[in-house]
Parts: C-alpha cells; structure tokens; sequence
C-alpha cells in the first residue's frame, strides 16, 4: 500500500514474516554494502526482532526499557544520543521496532536529528499496525500529559509482520483490538461488513492470537489491510488534523479522561478506548445520531472481547475526576469539548457547544444512560 502524506510518502508493506534488513534497504532502493546507514531502535521486548531483521549484520542498536512510563524527553535524548555516538549524518536512517511507545520516540527523535533524518517503522503491536504507525503522529508525554509534545513525521516504510505478534501479550491484543473496533465503526457502510470480519477474528470472545495466526490468518490480514487503508484515505486529506482526521478519535475524549484520571499506566489505551466508543454511543444515542440497533451491535462486539464497558469504571467510581480531566483536554478548541460519535453509516464529529450538551454529557459518565 501507498499513501501520500501532505509533503511525505508511505509504502506499507503487510506481511507473514519479518523482513530482512536488506528487503528493508533494497524498499528505500539502498545497496546494503555502501549507502545503509541505520539505527536500529527496539525494546527488550522486540529486541529478538531486531535480531532477525539484522542476521549477521551489526547495525548500530539503542535497546530501550518498554511501557508508556518511558515515552519523555530524557528517552527521547537517549535515541539522540545513541545516533550520535553511532556517527549517523543526515542520511541516516532511523529503524524503529516495535509498538505505538517505539515508534512514536523513534519518529519524533528521526524528525529532529539534523532536522529530520529518513525513519523506517517495523510495526509489532496489534495497535500498532491498525493504528499508530500510519499517519505520521510522533510525540511524548510531558506534564503528566500524553503526546503533549509531537510533529508529524511519517515513516518513509512501515513493516507490518503478524509473526510478531505471536509473542505479543493478551492484553496488548485486546488494547489493539479495540482500536479495530474503532476503526471498523468509522468504515462502517452498508451492512457493517468490517465489523463482522473483526467479530470473526475474535475467536468466541477471546483474542486468542495462536489460534488466529494459526486458522485464520487470511481474516487478521485483511482486517488490519481494511484499517490501514481506511486511516491511511483519511490521513491523506488531512496529515495535520484540521478537520476530518478527528474522526479517529471516536471514542478518545472518554478514553483520555479515563486514562487520565485512573493514573497514566493504570489500563491499556485500547482498554480505555472500548470504555469511550460505548460511552460515545451513549451520547450519540442521546443526540438521536447513533441508531440504537448499531450501538448494540457494536457494544456486543465489545463485551464480548471481554472489555470493562461499566460505568462508572471500576478504576474510577468518582465521575466528577472524569468529569474535570474531560475539561482539561488538550484537544479542545476555542474553550469547546468535541465528541465522535457514530451515526448511521460511520460517525460524525460534535461540539459541545453549550451547557445543556455537557450535562448530557455528564449523565454519560455517571452511567445515567446505559443502554
Ligand atoms: N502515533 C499515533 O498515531 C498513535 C496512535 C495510537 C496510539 N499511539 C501511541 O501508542 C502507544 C501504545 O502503543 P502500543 O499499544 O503498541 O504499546 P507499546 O509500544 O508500549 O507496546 C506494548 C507492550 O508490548 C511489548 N511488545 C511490543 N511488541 C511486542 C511483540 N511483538 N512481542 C512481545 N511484546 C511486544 C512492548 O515492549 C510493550 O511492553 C501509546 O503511547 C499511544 O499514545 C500513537
């Protein structure tokens, strides 16, 4: 797959295997041997990848710790430093492998070493290859706030190989997961198609990866082809979120003060992200924009992939805590919150735009409208 990004052009490469470091340069039409130049950046989790996408040959590594605790400055400085000390000119090439933390460090260091050096991202996370690694969003998390500090900055190839997520923990499927359902709901059209392709991946309730790798392989690749090629239609007409890009964020202005208010780290995004797509049905419902009969359909997908859907969230019973994390969003505009939620066919975008939509909002976070 090919897309254009405003000035930037992605390939994404999905496949069964982990491509080799010279599939990856002879991508970028490098001869290995004289102009390949990269550092491989991983964690200790995706180190062993990097040790099959590099064989015999010793590239430069910078292996990090992992967890979101880890996306700040001073790691950031740390993947600077590493290029450094690896001699890495402007014509460097940053290898990024691993999940959303990964290749958002990675991607945000390649966009200010000697003022943007070529970035190759090798996808490893379920959530990765449905969402993070297309669309060019890098960035970290400062004054207790996620991705406060960013570019956009998107990868020149990204390698999305599903025998990687073979070791990838339950929970980091589920957290993928839920970013798919995300995505699927956007797609939407007639008949929801996308949405029964997830629900057959979902193997009776449990995102049992093995198995899925195993027997239906065929299904997981098509679902994360469809969610790239949905992100990728929306990103090109809009790399720096004026307008259409925000529909991504269905379900996220829920989610983030989840997250927010439960303590950085407490849950998974995608964990937080299925509690927002059902509490943006809730509103949607409310406003008469979402059909009842498509949230419900929706909501089975997600209880059954064995999501906390409740509220008031078992982290947090004090909706007044989601209630003001909500407010201090970093994606308001103008002083006004905005919602995604879906409607008929996929999901539009609303503003609250006066007191009376934010009590109804407020209702949704007490749990006063469940359906
Ligand atoms: N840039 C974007 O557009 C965008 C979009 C969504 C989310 N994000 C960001 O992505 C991050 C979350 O990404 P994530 O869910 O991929 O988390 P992550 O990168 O922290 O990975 C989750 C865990 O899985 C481990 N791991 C990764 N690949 C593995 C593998 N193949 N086998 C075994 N373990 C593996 C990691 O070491 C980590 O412990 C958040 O920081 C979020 O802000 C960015």
């Amino acid at each position: 797959l090919q897309f254009t990004f405003g000035e930037f052009k992605t390939r994404v490469f999905i496949s069964s295997e982990i491509k080799r470091l010279e599939e990856i340069a002879a991508d970028l039409n490098l001869s290995m041997a004289s102009s390949l130049s990269p550092l491989v950046i991983c964690d200790e989790n995706t180190s062993y990848i990097a040790d099959k996408i590099c064989g015999s040959y010793k590239a430069p590594r910078c292996t990090l710790k992992s967890g979101e605790e880890l996306k700040n400055w001073e790691t950031v400085q740390s993947i600077l430093q590493a290029a450094f000390d690896a001699g890495l000119g402007r014509d460097g090439i940053f290898i990024a492998v691993g999940g959303g933390v990964i290749g958002d460090l990675s991607g945000f260091a390649a966009s200010i070493y000697m003022r943007g050096c070529r970035f190759v991202l090798v996808s490893t996370t379920l959530l990765g290859m449905v969402d993070a690694s297309v669309g060019g969003k890098t960035g970290f998390d400062i004054f207790n706030r996620k991705n406060l500090a960013g570019t956009f900055y998107p990868a020149k190839s990204v390698y999305m190989p599903l025998e990687s997520l073979a070791t990838l923990p339950e929970k980091e499927i589920k957290s993928g997961m839920a970013e798919l359902i995300k995505t699927a709901v956007l797609k939407g059209a007639k008949g929801d198609a996308f949405l029964d392709y997830v629900e057959a991946i979902s193997c009776e309730g449990y995102p049992d990866i093995g198995k899925v790798l195993n027997d239906k392989e065929q299904t997981l690749l098509k679902c994360i082809e469809k969610a790239v090629k949905y992100k990728g239609s929306i990103v090109s007409k809009d790399l720096y979120e004026k307008g259409q890009r925000a529909l991504l964020n269905l379900g996220h202005t829920f989610a983030h003060a989840l997250e927010a208010s439960a303590g950085l780290g407490q849950l998974s995004h995608g964990e937080a992200v299925a509690w927002g797509i059902i509490r943006a049905c809730e509103l949607g419902i409310a406003l008469g924009i979402t059909p009842r009969k498509r949230a419900k359909k929706i909501k089975n997908i997600v209880t059954s992939l064995g999501y906390e859907i409740g509220c008031p969230h078992p982290l947090v019973k004090d909706s007044e805590l989601i209630f003001s994390a909500m407010n201090s969003d970093k994606k308001k505009k103008q002083g006004k919150l905005s919602f995604i939620v879906p409607d008929k066919e996929s999901a539009v975008i609303v503003v609250a735009h006066d007191a009376k939509f934010m009590d109804t909002v407020n209702k949704v976070i007490k749990g006063e409208l469940s359906f």
